[in-house]
């Protein structure tokens, strides 16, 4: 029996190196998933064991303190708990405690806490030596995104080749909250790379909607939003390239805001892609109600982040702006006609546009042209210029999380067969053979090009804008929370928030409705405008969802941050009246 050489040619010895360095290759293979598996198994106990330290704080806390009404703490708006810190009749360690407490009780229902910032502690000690109440946000704990650098903890992003590498120091973003008083301690979760509006990966595991266990809390700031909605933080910060704040707080019926992405200092957060520019990252804030997100863009914009930044506009926050009381002249859609509204999505918009005519505002019809060109070529385009090298760079020897759907199979195909399958799949299923066209690596002087265009579609909307004279937008917003693993399968639903990324916007978000049986009955027919696989996992997701929130989106030309939030003040206020209203006894009083 004669043995066939490995490589035809090559002989007994070509065989012998050839199988040699396939050995090699093996154990460099089993070599690399022992250590990830390893580093996996550290990050696990390393999380069980700040749960425990979080819980004996916890423990220790209430044995000291047994008269301490933490539900009453609980419940106070941060307006109201900011003043009580003020002015004493609420210590920093009473409200930290309370927060701790209820953070640890409820991330064992949903897992939205992935570590205890454990020096929170310190910093009271310290503060209670200096006791100047100078801060904007003395005493105030709070909660941040995973990504957001913390001295001595691991930024993982869900990955395993991160585990290990703890920061050097804290995030300017965090150095600016500390100095304004606030307290950091939990981080929280988000979905694998954070390239996804689900929450989930292999190292933390998933986070639950603490609303229903069986829908995603939306993501990537799915913790954050998870931990603000069950009442375990009062203020936390996020961070969006596509949605990733506004996503979370409308599944979980929370506000939340994403600035123009240069408005607030992102040294030090932790990405996993680097160097790509063409649509940019914002960091903001999410709360349980607007005038919580005002408070802490005030925070931020302080002396101490420009001097700790000086590549951020030293532009502080304007009061003015934010305080206007006269009306606005509002441009909105129902529709942005590329993901059909769900009925509640659609429903909030005009009961919010009715709510805001009768206040005395203007609206006027508005609807950005192109946006199909900008979701399938612009944004795709920008975001996996390099073919999606660097970003699957992130995933050698990992598993993949479910929640990313096929994702990174995608980008691994060749150019040519992205080609080939988009040129074969155009007929009938012409988005999705768009989105993979624009995911081919291309080169230097094609980049500027879409960058060029990116900046023309800029200021052909602002023109738009222009024309009707408007001062802010309002849109659907994404809602309700789909089910679990569907975000990663209905890719094409993020067009209502996107959008803004790749215009660069300020856009938030506040919750107005939930979801009735008449809206569940009117989905049962959703087809969505294509009737595609986007489409079809799209229509399935957002089913089930009788009494989950819905939310609207509030925008803004780029720098206007504090117009935004004056409009989502707005929002938020009439659409509480009108509730009031209708929940009021109805009888014959
Ligand atoms: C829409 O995009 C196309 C490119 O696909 C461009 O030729 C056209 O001018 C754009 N229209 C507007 C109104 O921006
Ligand atoms: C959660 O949603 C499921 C359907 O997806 C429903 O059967 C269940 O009753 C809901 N649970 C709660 C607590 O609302």
């Amino acid at each position: 029996m004669s043995r066939e050489p490995l490589l035809g040619g090559c002989g007994l010895g070509g065989a012998a190196l050839a199988s040699c360095l396939v050995a090699v290759a093996v154990a460099l293979r089993f070599w690399v998933v022992r250590g990830r598996r390893q580093a996996l198994h550290k990050a696990c106990s390393q999380q069980e064991a700040a749960l425990e330290a979080m819980g004996r704080s916890v423990g220790v806390f209430r044995s000291q303190n047994p008269g301490l009404d933490e539900e009453t703490v609980l419940a106070l708006p941060l307006a109201q708990l900011v003043q009580k810190l003020k002015n004493q009749e609420l210590s920093p360690e009473a409200a930290l405690c309370s927060y701790l407490g209820k953070a640890w009780e409820v991330t064992k229902e949903i897992n939205c806490v992935t570590s205890y910032l454990g020096d929170c502690k310190a910093q009271l000690a310290e503060g209670a030596q200096q006791p100047e109440v100078g801060g904007l946000l003395y005493g105030v704990p709070i909660s941040l995104k995973e990504c957001f650098q913390y001295k001595d903890q691991d930024s993982t992003l869900g990955l395993c080749r991160n585990i290990g590498f703890p920061a050097m120091e804290d995030s300017v973003v965090v150095q600016v909250l500390k100095k304004q008083g606030a307290i950091p301690f939990v981080h929280t979760n988000v979905p694998q790379s954070m390239f996804s509006y689900d929450c989930s990966n292999p190292i933390f595991g998933r986070t639950l909607n603490p609303l229903n266990s069986t829908k995603s809390p939306g993501g990537s700031s799915g913790g954050e939003g998870a931990l603000i909605a069950s009442g375990g933080s009062i203020l936390g910060l996020g961070t969006d390239i596509g949605g990733s704040i506004r996503f979370p707080s409308a599944f979980c019926g929370i506000c939340g805001l994403k600035p123009t992405s240069g408005r607030i200092s992102k040294r030090g957060m932790k990405n996993c892609v680097d160097g790509q520019l063409g649509v940019l990252t914002s960091v903001g804030p999410m709360a349980r109600d607007v005038s919580s997100l005002a408070l802490c863009l005030r925070a931020l914009l302080s002396e101490d982040m420009f001097l700790l930044d000086p590549t951020v506009p030293p532009m502080p926050f304007r009061e003015a702006l934010y305080a206007g009381k006269k009306p606005l002249r509002i441009g909105y859609y129902e529709s942005d006609g590329y993901t059909m509204p769900s009925p509640s999505m659609k429903r909030a918009v005009l009961e919010i546009k009715a709510l805001l005519e009768a206040a005395g505002h203007t609206l006027v019809p508005f609807l950005p042209s192109n946006i199909s060109y900008a979701v399938e070529k612009l944004i795709p385009g920008a975001l996996f210029s390099d073919g999606g090298k660097a970003f699957l760079e992130n995933f050698k020897g990992e598993s993949v999380d479910l929640c990313l759907g096929d994702l990174t199979i995608i980008l691994r195909m060749p150019n040519w067969i992205k080609g080939l399958l988009s040129m074969l799949l155009h007929p009938l299923l012409p988005r999705l053979a768009n989105f993979l066209s624009s995911l081919k690596s291309r080169s230097a002087g094609d980049l500027w090009n879409l960058h060029h265009e990116i900046e023309k579609y800029r200021h052909s909307v602002i023109n738009q804008w222009k024309m009707l004279d408007l001062d802010v937008v309002l849109t659907p917003m994404l809602s309700p929370a789909l089910t679990i693993n569907y975000p990663g399968k209905a890719t094409g639903a993020v067009s209502y928030t996107m959008l803004y990324n790749c215009l660069d916007f300020p856009a938030g978000v506040v919750p107005v409705s939930t979801v009735t049986q008449e809206d569940e009955k009117k989905l049962q027919k959703y087809r969505g405008y294509f009737g595609d696989f986007w489409d079809l996992k799209l229509g399935k997701g957002l089913k089930n969802s009788v009494g989950m929130p819905v939310a609207v989106q509030c925008v803004a030309l780029p720098w206007q941050e504090e117009l935004c939030l004056r409009f989502m003040r707005e929002v938020e206020r009439v659409s509480q009246e009108a509730r009031k209203q209708t929940s009021r006894p109805s009888g014959p009083y």
